[in-house]
């Protein structure tokens, strides 16, 4: 019998992972493959590695879990998260049920307006060769969109073009740089193909329009005509947590984002908050993570300075929270239809176009963020972190079953989370054990 979707699941992380797949499963109608397939029982076949890949050897995995709690324009999503790092997936289901006891986060994204470009030389005279390459932009859109008539007729396609001149890097006496850009809409893929087939078409062209040579023609992943953003709005009241009041945590969040807008070495690291969230969604679901991730740092830096994606202040009693960034997804092409487990996360998701993607990415990305700022800017991290970090190095040190968070748990009272220990107190547990039994 199937259940009301929701993405509240109380006591979910203390479920063995069996239950919590089969709870899934119920819910999400899921097929007994899907089910095998999410626990890693059916791995990528490697048939279809050698399709995406070359050289393939095999494939290699890594934890898939689901963040919780998620809220987005009044929609529950259950957000696969493929990811590493201990605390992530805890963190953002901790940070995105605040935000839901506070009404939710709320989101929007762009059309999928991509950037190809398509660099001129050797043309003469920049402003003449941009006012040629303006004068024709009708044939240059109609030769882009003639290798996609596809794209076109569900309504997206090449649908302007852009010159810029550039100066030299060298200095004044460099040839300027005239660099064409064609803006398309790419509608449900990412777009780097059909883009760069699009931009290599059109460049004879534009040599013959110029007298010029071209050389690169390649998209842009500073995919600034493509942004999500989202925000969310968190009565003070509601952040206060370890023995400190609401406003001291509030507090705390907004110095934490005042030094990341001044100080680009913060910055760094705040933005490395939200990736952590929005590539461990972008793996889940089959995207190109290094895009996203360029995309994301370029924008940073759209100033002239290195900032911070997201922005934290109070405002009459409530935590303003808010971030943007580009983000250049699929829902076609790539990996998404021939990787079985990337067609799993999209079914757990349930999402059904490229902005809606968008939209729950940012809200994610967002979410990690708060989380990190609120231990950062009250208790630190270190607590929460080691506990979960306890568990790999016990792991590490050999613990398995039941003994994983026995050892964890002892290396943490004892302020002392390193392997050595682990393997002391695993030494002192079998010896336990085997006294208990009568063995040894
Ligand atoms: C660790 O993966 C991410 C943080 O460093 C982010 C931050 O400092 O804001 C905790």
């Amino acid at each position: 019998m199937s259940e009301k979707m929701t993405s509240r699941l109380a006591g979910f992380y203390k479920l063995p992972i069996p239950e919590r797949v089969e709870q899934i499963g119920r819910m999400l109608r899921l097929s007994p493959e899907e089910l095998s397939f999410m626990q890693g029982v059916q791995a990528l076949p490697p048939e279809i590695a050698n399709q995406m890949i070359e050289n393939a050897v095999g494939t290699f995995s890594l934890p898939l879990g689901l963040g919780l709690n998620l809220q987005v324009n009044g929609r529950d999503y259950l957000v696969p998260m493929a990811v590493e790092e201990p605390s992530v997936i805890a963190a953002v289901s901790f940070a995105a049920k605040i935000v839901r006891e506070a009404g939710g986060f709320t989101a929007e994204a762009d059309d999928s307006m991509m950037i190809g470009q398509v660099q001129v030389t050797h043309y003469g005279d920049p402003t003449e060769a941009s006012q040629k390459i303006a004068a024709a932009k009708d044939q240059i859109l109609a030769l882009a969109n003639s290798f996609h008539p596809q794209l076109v007729n569900r309504g997206g396609g090449a649908k302007d073009i852009e010159v810029r001149v550039l100066p030299a890097p060298e200095g004044p006496r460099g040839e300027p740089l005239v660099i064409v850009h064609v803006l398309v809409d790419t509608q449900e893929a990412m777009g780097a193909n059909l883009i760069n087939t699009m931009a290599e078409g059109i460049a004879p062209f534009i040599e013959q329009v110029t007298g010029g040579k071209v050389y690169l023609r390649i998209l842009s992943n500073l995919a600034d005509r493509r942004l999500a953003r989202a925000w969310c709005r968190i009565p003070v009241p509601l952040l206060a947590d370890f023995n400190l009041s609401g406003q001291e945590i509030a507090e705390g969040i907004a110095q934490a984002s005042r030094f990341a807008r001044a100080d680009p070495y913060r910055a760094a690291t705040h933005n490395k908050g939200v990736m952590n969230g929005v590539d461990a969604v972008a793996i889940a679901t089959g995207q190109d993570w290094r895009a996203i991730e360029a995309g994301a740092h370029a924008f940073a830096c759209r100033e002239g300075q290195y900032r911070p994606l997201s922005n934290w202040y109070l405002e009459d009693g409530f935590l303003i929270g808010h971030l943007e960034l580009p983000l250049a997804l699929g829902l076609v092409g790539g990996p998404i239809k021939i990787h079985p487990g990337v067609q799993l996360s999209l079914k757990i998701l349930r999402v059904s176009s490229v902005r809606e993607l968008a939209m729950i990415i940012a809200a994610i990305g967002l979410a990690q963020n708060f989380a990190a700022l609120r231990a950062l800017g009250s208790v630190g991290i270190q607590q929460g972190h080691m506990a979960l970090h306890a568990r790999c190095v016990a792991v590490t040190a050999g613990a398995r079953g039941a003994s994983v968070e026995k050892i964890a748990n002892l290396m943490v009272k004892a302020g002392h989370v390193k392997v050595d220990k682990a393997r002391e107190f695993l030494a002192a547990l079998a010896e336990e054990e085997d006294a208990a039994t009568g063995t040894g």
